[in-house]
């Protein structure tokens, strides 16, 4: 396995629609999803598209592990998403911080779908339909946007809550947890 190149925002690659995988079970693809699950748990991320590591391929895998401080919060398994049509099940839509391994530092609020179904294949080539909701739901759909050419700035409502780390802490977290 090797940590891959992570592309960051100006590179091309991110801006284009992703082809989709014909050939699911080839060495090199089970190669480069094994690539991009260590590339994203290297640097923390808890999704990752394959344009973001200069593969313009239609495979996105999400993994969030259990916060140890907060055992009860819902965490998402390692998910590997080939090919994924979304179908959004609900028109209602909730507004929460996103941040992205390509756009460093930065965090913006993201209005996103709460619920949304999938159809994709898994990383053996079989069918997978899945529900999503909330926080899921919005890793999914966060990823599903790389395969298409879409970062989470191109979401934004606005840029008023475009944020640098220190920043977030000084003036919106703690915002936040006041409730
Ligand atoms: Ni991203």
């Amino acid at each position: 396995m090797a940590i891959l190149k992570v592309a960051v925002l100006g590179n091309p690659v991110l801006r284009v629609p992703a082809e989709p995988v014909k050939n699911i079970p080839a060495p090199e693809i089970q190669r480069l999803i094994d690539d991009m699950i260590e590339t994203m748990r290297e640097y923390r991320g808890i999704g990752l598209a394959a344009p973001q590591v200069h593969r313009s391929l239609q495979i996105a895998v999400i993994e969030e592990e259990k916060d140890p401080d907060a055992p009860k919060e819902p965490s998402s398994p390692l998910t590997v998403l080939i090919n994924p049509r979304i179908i959004p099940v609900t028109d209602q839509m909730a507004e929460d911080w996103e941040g992205c391994l390509s756009i460093p530092e930065l965090r913006g609020k993201v209005p996103r779908f709460k619920e949304v179904e999938v159809q994709a294949h898994d990383r053996r080539g079989k069918p997978l339909h899945l529900k999503a909701t909330d926080f899921f739901a919005r890793v999914i759909q966060h990823e599903y946007d790389h395969l298409t050419g879409t970062v989470f700035l191109d979401r934004m409502k606005s840029f008023e809550t475009l944020t640098y780390p220190a920043e977030y802490g000084r003036f919106w977290a703690r915002h936040e947890d006041e409730g």
